[in-house]
């Protein structure tokens, strides 16, 4: 996709990511990519388990920091409010299966899991990758092209300054 604000180029990029990761999650936990529950000592689960804790903890919450602080209420001003509001509640139901996700990751990774905790984080996987996918896909379609109209350069260049510095 073509956009005139680096800032748009910047969550189009990291939604395209996060689509990708949450493929290779789907082909984990319906045991595609060599069976789930993972064998003991699997070299691949924790790398993979790792990499999406911290997109969970890591990428995704700035991720959405950012468009809950600086980009909905900017929305909200241009009189796009209710785009504004539906996309926060997302961000709330993405939250609400990623914290138990993010549980279920961490004690896999270290004291282990019972046999229905790793049921339990496999079902919570499927419904975080379902919201945050179609999030992602409703952001590209609506969000980032309504603000490549809403911003402006300086704008542009302030919010991606403070965003790519961290
Ligand atoms: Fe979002
Ligand atoms: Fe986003």
């Amino acid at each position: 996709m073509d956009f005139q604000r680096q800032t748009n180029r910047r969550l189009y990029e990291e939604h395209a990511a996060t689509l990708q990761l949450l493929a290779r999650a789907e082909r984990v936990f319906t045991g595609r990519a060599g069976g789930y529950p993972p064998m003991t000592g699997d070299p691949a689960w924790p790398a993979f388990a790792r990499a999406l804790l911290t997109a969970i903890e890591v990428e995704v919450a700035r991720h959405f920091e950012f468009e809950e602080r600086d980009l909905f209420p900017r929305l909200e001003q241009a009189g796009d409010g209710d785009l504004a509001v539906l996309l926060n509640e997302e961000h709330v139901t993405i939250r609400a299966v990623a914290r138990p996700l993010a549980g279920l990751l961490r004690q896999a990774l270290g004291e282990g899991l019972q046999p229905q905790q790793w049921q339990a984080m496999k079902t919570l996987a499927l419904e975080f990758s379902e919201r945050l996918g179609s999030h992602a896909q409703k952001e590209d379609g609506a969000l980032l092209p309504l603000l490549d109209n809403l911003l402006d350069e300086d704008t542009d260049r302030e919010l991606f300054g403070a965003y790519a510095a961290g």
